[in-house]
């Protein structure tokens, strides 16, 4: 009997190191040490067995089980861990794998444009404020010095929503609610987009962008207006930009002028890009009108100012020499990301 118990016992061992699975382990411990395996019902024998000698023989199987569970165990943790490890290994990651490129966004030529003067402006103290696009008749006329029934009105005509209520057509009006807050002095940019009723072509859009700018406070005259846009020039079309003012007629401004500056391409000696003429016109401007400041609650005896308008699209296709303000919304990623 023992020899037989020890011989299962042995048989037991050898399959159960040599099993390859977790599932091969459970079937050796269900043939072996189940309710009716081999090992348990050796018990049932034991009254073949002398009676002197049963408690030894009781103790030997104990044992026999103790070695199979054993060695059940850790043939077990041993199955285990090489799953674990081979699952370790299968899911590696080659950090050595060149990394795949993010391909990020690109600020429009406009903005880059906009982040430009602003930076201009902002060193030279001004604040950069902003006004509605929807706006009143009376801040984008009215108190501009353009009244109803003025004929300037109809050289900015644009959307209208109601008769009280437009698109503005330009961005002086933000001029009119600055001025109205009463916090002087006066040092500010807004920019923003305007709307006209114009239709689509190479140097014209129905929507687009202008920069205001406008400083009120005692003793500004009309050097201050042209020192400050040389300065401006200079900065953003580079050093040696020289500055021309050209009367003109704004309504808001007395005296107005068209600012030109010497084209940057030719130095002024006239090319292909200035047409021959040497200068290239950015921006109106003149010195804010006594009526606009009466209107505004300002008093124009105490207080002085000037004001200038630049088109952002302008600005940025003679920077980057775009020839048709159209490619700027198209949103072709070929074209903008060039710049
Ligand atoms: N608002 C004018 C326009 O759209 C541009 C302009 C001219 C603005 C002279 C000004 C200015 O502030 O002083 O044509």
């Amino acid at each position: 009997m023992k020899d037989k118990l020890k011989q299962i016992t042995e048989e037991a061992l050898a399959k159960i190191k040599a099993s390859k699975s977790l599932d091969e382990i459970n079937d050796i411990r269900v043939e072996f040490l189940g309710k009716k395996g081999r090992i348990t019902s050796i018990m049932k024998e034991l009254k073949d067995i002398a009676p002197e000698d049963r408690p030894a023989f009781g103790q030997l199987v104990n044992e026999a089980k103790q070695k199979a569970e054993q060695a059940i165990e850790d043939t077990k943790s041993r199955l285990q861990s090489a799953a674990l490890e081979a699952k370790l290994a299968s899911e590696k990651i080659d950090v050595t794998l060149p990394a795949k490129k993010k391909k990020t966004g690109h600020g429009h030529p406009n903005q880059v444009a906009l982040d430009e003067v602003e930076r201009i402006f902002v060193g030279m103290g001004y604040d950069v404020v902003e006004g509605p696009e929807v706006e009143y008749q009376e801040y984008n006329f009215t108190k501009l010095n353009i009244p109803e029934g003025h004929p300037a009105r109809d050289e900015q005509d644009t959307f209208y929503i109601t008769d009280e209520i437009l698109l503005r057509s330009q961005t002086s009006p933000v001029q009119a609610h600055v001025m109205e807050q009463g916090k002087l002095p006066i040092r500010m940019i807004a920019p923003g987009r305007v709307f006209r009723s114009d239709s689509i072509d190479a140097t014209h859009s129905p929507s687009f962008h202008q920069i205001e700018g406008l400083v009120v406070d005692k003793h500004i005259t009309m050097t201050d207006l042209k020192g400050t846009l040389t300065q401006f020039a200079e900065q953003l079309f580079g050093e040696g930009t020289k500055t021309r003012f050209r009367p003109h007629h704004f309504q808001f401004t007395e005296p107005s002028a068209e600012v030109d500056v010497s084209c940057f391409k030719c130095g002024g000696k006239g090319c292909r890009f200035c047409k021959g003429e040497g200068w290239i016109e950015i921006l109106g401007c003149g010195m804010v009108h006594p009526h606009v400041l009466e209107m505004c609650g300002i008093d124009p005896n105490e207080y002085t100012g000037f004001a200038f308008g630049v088109g952002l699209e302008r600005i940025a296709i003679l920077k980057y020499e775009i020839d048709d303000m159209r490619l700027l919304y198209e949103n072709d990623a070929r074209f903008l990301k060039q710049f």
